[in-house]
């Protein structure tokens, strides 16, 4: 199949690909000549695993192509999947100008059938929307083109991504004509090859399918994290406790891991989204005000329990922090805790040198020529006249450190673990003191 992908960003460009990977012919867009620039001389503007062989490999097979100019993508292909941002508006709401700016230059430049496939994360209601912008577009020119749209919101993880596209746990499909219907079990075929996987629904139940998947998530993480707060009151520990709950089958264990906050692209902006459509409705979603407001608290935690160490004033103090990234695998700093904390530190006058694998080109870019944060090149390196550790993202590298070396380096052997990388026995024996979320 001919597929346009309107928007090459982490999802655009994954799914670009991996249809590119199933044998289709993909025509990948965007409007930021910096991106397309640095595809199409052979690089990748994201860091995601194992996405640079797909890249790659569909490149050189010519099924791949990377483009700007608007006109060309919307002629290319016969589905065109609408992939661009939709940040939160100053309200909350999902900001659509992206998309339906996108469903406009479809109408616009269209000249036979397409199906306009909305795999942003938007909310419902949203494919009327793009339908009636695709449509003012064909009336403005007198042409009656047909057309369909398409929920097919996208469920992969960042740090996961081409694995999750390639082998999705289930597919979901908004459509309400025949055709479409048709063309979209057949694009997704090769990727059901075990068991069917397409769950075809109304649109609005797929729009709203995306929002209480996302929505279920973080309130798992800030329940747990609430009772990880109350087990640190109550001498419980939170890892045990996780355990013994999710090793029941309606519980399970994923998602059920207490930490310094959930943040990323997507469960802040959705959560916040999704209150704003109830409230919108009627609806007050009780629950999830409560999960952002635990969130945003959860973000702050490490800092507290640095501040009831060392004191409210931190001036003079320096700390090394390993992980910047929302979450490991990822350059991805939306919303990511480590830049509460960060900023915390600073306004408290503490100084920090931070170390992440992959997202200290990102942050340098949020921070810009920020003098009191500095980087390292390696984990050990950022202990380098430090008081105390902080580790606020769970990158596999950091989870068997020479505990010694920590002690020798650090001015006050203290860490304050966000992500509870350690047994805490470890870093007790070599005479660290360690706080962590949760556990006594
Ligand atoms: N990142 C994730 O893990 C993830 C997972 C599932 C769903 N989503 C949803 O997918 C959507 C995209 O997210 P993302 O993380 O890929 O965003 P992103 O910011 O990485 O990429 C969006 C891209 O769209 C481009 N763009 C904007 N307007 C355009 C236009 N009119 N024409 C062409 N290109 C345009 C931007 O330049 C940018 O490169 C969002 O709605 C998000 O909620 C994201």
């Amino acid at each position: 199949m001919k597929i346009t992908v309107v928007g090459t960003g982490y999802v655009g460009l994954v799914s670009g690909a991996c249809l590119a990977e199933m044998g289709n012919d993909v025509l990948c867009l965007d409007l930021d000549p910096e991106k397309i620039r640095v595809l199409k001389e052979g690089g990748i503007p994201i860091h995601e695993p194992g996405l640079d062989q797909v890249v790659a490999r569909n490149v050189a097979a010519g099924r791949l192509h990377f483009t700007t100019n608007v006109q060309e993508a919307v002629q290319f292909g016969t589905i065109q999947f609408i992939a661009v941002g939709t940040p939160p508006d100053e309200d909350g709401s999902a900001d659509l100008q992206y998309v339906l700016s996108a469903a406009r230059a479809i109408g616009r430049h269209m000249t036979d059938y397409k199906v306009v496939v909305d795999k942003s994360t938007v909310p419902v209601g949203t494919a009327d929307k793009v339908k009636a912008a695709v449509q003012a577009e064909l009336d403005a020119r007198g042409e009656a083109i047909p057309y369909s749209v398409v929920s097919n919101p996208e469920f992969l993880k960042e740090g996961a991504a081409v694995d999750d596209f390639m082998r999705p746990d289930r597919i979901v499909v908004g459509a309400e004509d025949d055709q479409a219907i048709f063309l979209m079990k057949a694009l997704y075929a090769p990727f059901q090859r075990n068991h069917e996987k397409l769950l075809i629904m109304d649109l609005r139940s797929a729009e709203l399918t995306k929002y209480a998947a996302n929505a279920m998530l973080a309130t798992r993480i800030s329940f747990m994290n609430e009772l990880a707060l109350l087990s640190e009151s109550l001498g419980a520990d939170i890892e045990l406790v996780r355990q013994g709950i999710g090793s029941d089958p309606r519980i399970g264990y994923h998602f059920l891991y207490a930490g310094c906050g959930y943040g990323g692209s997507c469960f802040p902006k959705d959560v916040k989204a999704l209150i704003k459509t109830g409230a919108d409705a009627g609806h007050a979603l009780r629950v999830l005000n409560a999960v952002e407001d635990a969130n945003d608290a959860q973000k702050l935690v490490l800092v507290d329990k640095v501040v009831a160490h060392f004191g409210e004033d931190l001036s003079g103090k320096h700390f090394a922090l390993w992980g910047l990234a929302f979450k490991p695998n990822t350059d991805d700093m939306r919303e990511a805790p480590s830049r509460v904390i960060i900023a915390e530190l600073f306004r408290r006058g503490a100084t920090v040198t931070a170390y992440d694998p992959v997202a200290m080109d990102e942050t340098r870019r949020i921070f810009g020529d920020e003098p009191r944060l500095r980087y390292a090149e390696r984990p050990m390196q950022a202990l380098d006249g430090a008081d105390a550790l902080l580790i606020v993202t769970e990158w596999k590298e950091f989870r068997s450190p020479d505990f010694g070396v920590i002690k020798a380096k650090l001015k006050s052997p203290v860490i304050f673990d966000g992500r509870n990388v350690f047994d805490p026995q470890l870093p007790r024996e070599a005479g660290l003191t360690y706080l962590s979320i949760g556990r006594p």
